[in-house]
């Protein structure tokens, strides 16, 4: 079984952590969503969209990709980190319903921000996502899989 993972993790590579793990099982391609506008995604049996979360949201990359990329009819799973508010994935879920994708599964964890003011405060999440975190998303995976 072939798994790509469209992932964006770019304020401290939080998400990643996860995704490296997730790797090590086999058959995981990891594709950042920035440097694949277009990504051929037809002979994947699942489909992975990962990414901190900015705003309340996945990153736009990660969504865009989904939105141009994701062939019909696929089994997909979400990924992602947070600082302190778990997100809105409805963006992604409208576009898994347009094109007939089942979400398999979503798994979540907190991550070290220490975005604007927060640098202030030293950040929020320090030390996650933590190796707990890291265990329980290679679970989340083993299950879907
Ligand atoms: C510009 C920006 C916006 C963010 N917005 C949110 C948010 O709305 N809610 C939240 O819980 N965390 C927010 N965060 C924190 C990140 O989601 C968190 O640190 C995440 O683990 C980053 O993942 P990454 O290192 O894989 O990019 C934000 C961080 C940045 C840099």
């Amino acid at each position: 079984m072939q798994t790509a993972i469209i992932y964006c993790s770019q304020h401290h590579g939080n998400t990643k952590k996860l995704l490296d793990a997730i790797a090590q099982e086999g058959g995981v391609d990891l594709m950042e969503a920035s440097a694949s506008p277009e990504v051929d995604l037809a002979a994947y049996d699942l489909i992975g969209f990962a990414s901190g979360i900015y705003c309340s949201k996945l990153h736009s990359t990660v969504t865009a990709c989904a939105a141009r990329n994701l062939p019909r009819g696929k089994k997909i799973f979400v990924v992602y980190t947070y600082g302190l508010w778990k997100p809105d994935l409805r963006d992604l879920e409208q576009i898994a319903r347009e094109k007939g994708a089942q979400i398999l599964g979503v798994y979540g964890c907190r991550g070290f921000s220490d975005y604007g003011p927060l640098k202030l405060l030293g950040g929020i999440a320090k030390g996650r996502p933590n190796a707990q975190d890291i265990a329980g998303a290679v679970a989340f995976y083993r299950e879907l899989r």
